[in-house]
């Protein structure tokens, strides 16, 4: 059994090693209809700024970087064995290990987001957003199976 510290860095490399071979049971836990769900609002979110620079936190093993261009997506976070594994799937993709908490974007990026990591595990919605704003040129966006916010950035 691994700690149920999910807000350990260390937790989430051991669930890579012990899931590795099962994405499902790595992220939603068998949860079949959170699955679904969290991937209908995804795509369907995430589409919509097709072409955009992204900025994907807490990205674990890269689920997302496929909607965006190689060269246009960045995805950030703090367990060193989730980001190994990005790389090993997703290889003309950009990852680097950081801490969602305290990490600082080197440039701004169209688009910001969270799928389930930050109002989750690290930071709340709203520190997520203040936090990330000043970074966006045209949205943060916040996923999770409950509860979804979008803030477009005001260019008036
Ligand atoms: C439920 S998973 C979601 C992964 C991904 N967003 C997805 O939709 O497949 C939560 C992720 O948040 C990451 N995470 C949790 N706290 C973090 C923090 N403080 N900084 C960076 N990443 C964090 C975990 O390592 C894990 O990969």
């Amino acid at each position: 059994m691994i700690e149920e510290d999910r807000n350990s860095r260390d937790y989430w490399n051991k669930r890579v090693k012990q899931h590795k071979s099962n994405e499902q049971r790595m992220i939603w836990y068998g949860d079949d209809w959170k699955h679904e769900a969290i991937n209908f609002i995804t795509e369907r979110i995430l589409t919509t700024f097709e072409g955009c620079t992204a900025l994907d936190l807490g990205c674990g093993f890269g689920r997302w970087c496929h909607l965006f261009y190689p060269h246009k997506y960045l995805g950030v976070d703090f367990s060193s064995e989730m980001i190994s594994l990005a790389k090993e799937k997703n290889s003309a993709y950009d990852f680097e290990v950081d801490d969602i908490k305290t990490y600082v974007p080197k440039k701004k990026f169209d688009l910001i987001f969270e799928v389930m990591s930050a109002g989750d595990f690290a930071l709340q919605t709203s520190e997520f957003v203040e936090k990330y704003t000043p970074y966006a040129n045209v949205a943060v966006v916040c996923i999770h199976p409950t509860e979804t916010f979008i803030k477009f950035i005001d260019i008036s």
